[in-house]
């Protein structure tokens, strides 16, 4: 039986514009953030404090958040802190919840964050250490879960074993990344059954990328199933530098509509959302990757 109310975390500032080629101004991630917050989302996660030798998309981190916190609640903003020293500087711009990532696949690992699964969970651990000492609450993210883009299938018992390990750690709430899109229903209960044994369901978020056209069929079995939590990216920006191949998260305003329709609550204004989606697709130079933004047209 579906939830009557889904928590939608929307990641496009983030696992979206991370994928952005060209620099976008920072005064446009904040009006994107702005939109989002204003069309009822809760949580925008808004920004990366990784190396900017890595990722120069988010080398204003720092200023994006501190201008978010000057006006509104941190605790709307979640931040990616892959070490201490992300984790410093998120809290010097005013964080009060941060996110660590491992991955399922050693692989994806070392490209990603140039570490072994082992090395990331020992790095993440005074993350965490330093997180509670702040009463910063920490999200943590398990990449690849239904498939590799360097080692192809990923075993279901792997992701549960990883997630189990951020759970015990601390992490309040793990969020499963199909970051490759490659998962499909069937792959997605499989999935939930074995991290379910491991991590309570009401600790556990689904984030799918729409690769292959199968996002809104995995949120649907994953609620099924008792997942209440689902990450999704505005305009369905995104995909991962480190994961080629990999395309735009599930859109929010697909993710939105089907829910609504379904009669389940998420506190989003689907048209705001739509105009926000149209604003972000318009500074980037494209339409929105989103098949219900298309639907509903520009707004006037
Ligand atoms: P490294 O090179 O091994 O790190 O990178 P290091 O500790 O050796 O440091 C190298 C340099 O980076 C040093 O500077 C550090 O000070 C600096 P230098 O002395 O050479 O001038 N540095 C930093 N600077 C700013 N902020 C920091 C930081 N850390 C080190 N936090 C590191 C290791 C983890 C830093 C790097 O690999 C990295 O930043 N990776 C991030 C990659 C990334 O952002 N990937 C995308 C996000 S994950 C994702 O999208 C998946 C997800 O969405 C789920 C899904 O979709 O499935 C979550
Ligand atoms: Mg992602």
């Amino acid at each position: 039986m579906v939830p009557e109310a889904v928590r939608i975390v929307e990641v496009g500032p983030r696992d979206g514009l991370q994928n952005e080629r060209t620099p976008i101004p920072t005064a446009t991630k904040l009006e994107l953030i702005r939109r989002l917050r204003q069309a009822g989302l809760q949580k925008v996660e808004a920004t990366s404090f990784v190396s900017p030798k890595w990722v120069p998309q988010m080398a204003d981190a720092g200023d994006v958040l501190q201008a978010l916190t000057a006006s509104d609640d941190a605790t709307h903003y979640p931040v990616l802190t892959p070490n201490l020293k992300g984790f410093a500087r998120a809290i010097e711009a005013g964080a009060r919840e941060v996110a660590v990532f491992a991955a399922a696949s050693e692989s994806f690992s070392r490209k990603n964050i140039n570490c072994s699964i082992d090395e990331s969970i020992d790095r993440f651990t005074p993350v965490l250490e330093a997180a509670r000492e702040h009463g910063v609450a920490v999200r943590g993210y398990v990449s690849c879960v239904m498939g590799c883009p360097y080692e192809g299938d990923v075993e279901p018992e792997k992701v549960a074993a990883v997630a189990e390990r951020l759970h015990t750690l601390g992490c309040y709430e793990i969020s499963l990344g199909d970051t490759i899109g490659t998962g499909n229903p069937r792959l997605t209960e499989r999935l939930v059954a074995a991290v379910a044994e491991r991590v309570p369901l009401s600790a556990l978020a689904v984030h799918f990328h729409d690769t292959y056209g199968q996002a809104l069929a995995n949120i649907l079995t994953a609620l099924n199933m008792g997942i209440c939590v689902v990450d999704s990216a505005v305009s369905g920006l995104g995909g991962c530098p480190y994961a080629r191949g990999a395309s735009g998260n599930v859109a929010t305003e697909d993710v939105v509509y089907m829910l609504h329709g379904m009669g389940i609550e998420t506190g989003v204004d689907l048209q705001q959302l739509v105009a926000a989606s149209w604003f972000i697709a318009a500074e980037l130079g494209r339409k929105p990757g989103s098949k219900v933004a298309i639907a509903m047209g520009q707004p006037k």
